[in-house]
């Protein structure tokens, strides 16, 4: 019976919630650890995600943040998409950070981000909104110019799991358009093991509600 329990939590700790619902130090101590192997374990096919981020609205002079960049991901997916300006990669952990193939890079703990009101064209941000809360959502508000496009995941399963930081679809939209983003859309999925795991959102800041 113990070996169940002492099973069912660290399966809970470890790869459902990843120390999300302990704090957020205990969650970047994890990726600290585990950025050796990070890409390793988690073999992407972007290849439908990369299809539908191609908008035509990218411009060479652009500025995008990739928010909890780890290793790279999101911010070569965009690349891959067409977007041709500056990507700057946030992320808390410095490990992943010294794995991450970008040179602009900063460590900082989200969900403060560390540039100004009103300063950015593009916010990707993924498999990430489960570790650091809603409040990454407002914060993507401030900084994006108007006009500017959050691409964003939300976790869908487990949603009981780790609530407040994931959501149901319809929930996710009302928050978003809560905040004033405006054309919410869901660009894409991606699964882990057949399953579907995370939706990607786009959506366009607007002017306040
Ligand atoms: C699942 S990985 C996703 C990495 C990358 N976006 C990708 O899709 O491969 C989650 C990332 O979030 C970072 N992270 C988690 N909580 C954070 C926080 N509060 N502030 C900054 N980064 C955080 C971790 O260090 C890790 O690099």
């Amino acid at each position: 019976m113990l070996y169940i329990a002492v099973s069912i939590l660290v399966i809970w700790f470890f790869i459902l919630t990843q120390g999300a619902m302990f704090s957020r130090k205990v969650v970047i101590w994890l990726y600290n650890n585990g950025a050796g192997v990070y890409d390793l374990i988690k073999r992407h096919d972007d290849t439908q995600l990369i299809q539908a981020l191609q908008f035509n609205t990218y411009a060479p002079e652009q500025i995008a943040l990739d928010l909890a960049t780890g290793t790279g991901r999101a911010s070569s997916v965009l690349a891959r998409a067409g977007f041709r300006g500056k990507i700057l990669g946030v992320d808390g952990s410095r490990s992943m950070l010294q794995h991450n193939r970008q040179t602009a890079l900063v460590e900082a703990t989200l969900p403060d981000i560390p540039v100004c009101d009103c300063s950015v064209d593009v916010i990707i941000s993924l498999e990430a909104l489960e570790f650091i809360g809603a409040a990454m959502l407002d914060e993507a508000y401030r900084v994006l110019k108007i006009g500017g496009r959050l691409i964003i995941t939300n976790r869908t399963p487990f949603t009981g799991l780790m609530p407040g930081r994931c959501f149901s679809d319809k929930r996710f939209v009302h928050i978003l358009a809560n905040i004033g983003f405006l054309d919410i859309q869901k660009a894409s999925k991606i699964h882990y093991v057949g399953i579907k795991f995370y939706t990607v959102y786009t959506a366009i800041k607007g002017e306040h509600p």
